[in-house]
């Protein structure tokens, strides 16, 4: 068989215009922007890599089930079809809807956690150490060494330390660690998978300690799916089944279904323990809503369902993995310096060694990402020193692949615009903070240029 061309599977049906901006304009919009791409207009940019989160193209069963959406308070049909589309997949006992991940786990961690416990994870989310502080517990990462060195291509570099999670425990004790969770993919430490082996000596140490494991779900598939291609024995497997085996070693998980539920919103909590589904429920209704809706329409739940299984679909795995490899391929093969192996939903430039004369304090990774819409129009977003402050061990700046959206000429021209800025690099000078709010800063920071 000769190799061919693993093109997107799917044709557009429906298309929306993208615009362009001259230099000028971009100088102006940045400058208004306090060099913060978050605060800059969808309209001013050309190709919004900022998140693969929400931005999904969906698809027409998906626009076909949202016209069955039942919008009844209780009871509702719709909650039917998504909770059983959750079930075939995670298998949990207790399916609860909510708008987002975020709010899934503000409601995990507020009934799970109390001031002083430690929960342990590959690595938090932002919002993740967010709602965990908020709740007054420390939040601990502890990937392996290979998942904190960009350049070490390590199959499993989402991995997490099974020694350090022992040591942890007998550290603090088993008492203050009310849960572990296992990120998959490790969105903050490059979309790297998590194998199943590790997976079972997570959750082994969790028995042996009666402390419940949760997943951080959002890219479940993606990561079902590295596990096929990486993991023995599994070659055979389909991504459902795959998915399956992973889930069934956990207590239960966060879900941000803007992810690898394929939709523009939604998310969920599933738990196996009754007394704690009693609780997240009570919470549900005084924030989210009644637990047949949890925030979202009837019509959200539908596209939801069929995302879920859209997501696990074999000929659409294969493209969306190997199309974020093409962009990480074209860029390193160039010497740009890049978290390696590619990861699932998005590429990292490793902006320490990118700009090795900016220091962390200086925050490189905004810098880049600045420097990037500068010249191409092309918004990106820092995970390092703005994001996590000092706890920051990289400065990356994530080029994320929103879902079914951009073709392989749009990433083309992503390789171009990085590849220029790559040439002046030494040019690139730091920024400095002038506005922070008290928490999740880079949100909504304002800097300037040095
Ligand atoms: N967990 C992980 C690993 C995530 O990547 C995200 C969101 C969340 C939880 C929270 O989910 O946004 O639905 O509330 N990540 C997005 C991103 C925002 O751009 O990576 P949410």
């Amino acid at each position: 068989m000769p190799i061919r061309t693993i093109i997107e599977p799917f044709k557009i049906k429906t298309v929306e215009p993208i615009r362009w901006t001259t230099r000028a304009e971009r100088e102006e919009l940045l400058r208004q922007a306090h060099y913060n791409l978050f605060l800059l207009s969808s309209e001013d940019v050309l190709i919004d890599l900022l998140t693969d989160s929400g931005t999904a193209a969906m698809s027409t069963r998906q626009w076909a089930a949202m016209m069955q959406g039942d919008e009844s308070y209780a009871g509702s049909r719709s909650f039917e079809r998504f909770r059983r589309a959750v079930q075939a997949i995670f298998g949990y006992r207790h399916v609860i809807p909510a708008h987002q991940g975020r709010a899934a786990e503000r409601i995990l961690f507020s009934v799970m956690c109390k001031k002083g416990d430690v929960v342990p994870n590959n690595t938090h989310f932002d919002t993740t150490r967010a709602n965990v502080e908020h709740a007054g517990a420390e939040a601990a990462d502890l990937v392996i060494a290979e998942g904190r060195d960009p350049a070490s291509t390590h199959p499993f570099k989402g991995n997490l330390d099974v020694a350090a999670l022992e040591q942890l425990i007998a550290r603090v004790g088993r008492e203050r660690v009310p849960l572990v969770m296992l990120t998959i993919t490790n969105n903050s430490g490059g979309g790297q998978p998590v194998s199943i082996e590790n997976a079972r000596a997570v959750r082994a140490v969790c028995q042996r300690h009666g402390i419940p494991l949760y997943f951080d779900a959002c890219r479940f598939a993606e990561n079902a799916y590295f596990i096929k291609l990486r993991e023995p024995g599994y070659q055979n497997k389909t991504p459902k089944e795959i998915a399956q085996e992973m889930f069934a070693l956990g207590d239960g998980c966060t879900m941000s279904a803007k992810k690898d539920g394929l939709a523009n919103i939604g998310g969920f909590l599933c738990t196996n323990d009754d007394a704690l589904a009693q609780q997240e429920k009570d919470l549900l209704i005084l924030t989210e809503g009644y637990p047949t809706y949890g925030g979202l329409a009837g019509r959200d739940l539908e596209a939801i369902a069929v995302g879920l299984e859209e997501a696990l679909e074999e000929d659409y795995l294969r493209y969306r993995i190997v199309s974020t490899a093409y962009l990480g391929q074209h860029i390193s093969d160039q010497g740009v310096p890049i978290v390696q192996p590619p990861g699932g939903h998005a590429i990292y430039i490793d902006a320490r060694r990118f700009l090795p004369h900016v220091p962390p304090a200086q925050f490189p990774g905004v810098a880049l990402a600045a420097e990037l819409y500068l010249e191409g129009g092309i918004r990106s977003v820092e995970i390092g020193t703005l994001m996590f402050g000092a706890n920051a061990a990289m400065d990356l700046v994530r080029l994320a692949i929103p879902r079914r959206v951009y073709t392989q000429s749009h990433i083309d021209y992503v390789v171009e615009i990085i590849l220029e800025v790559w040439k002046r690099r030494e040019q690139i000078r730091g920024l400095k903070l002038t506005y922070q709010a008290p928490f999740l800063r880079h949100f909504t920071a304002r800097l300037e240029p040095l």
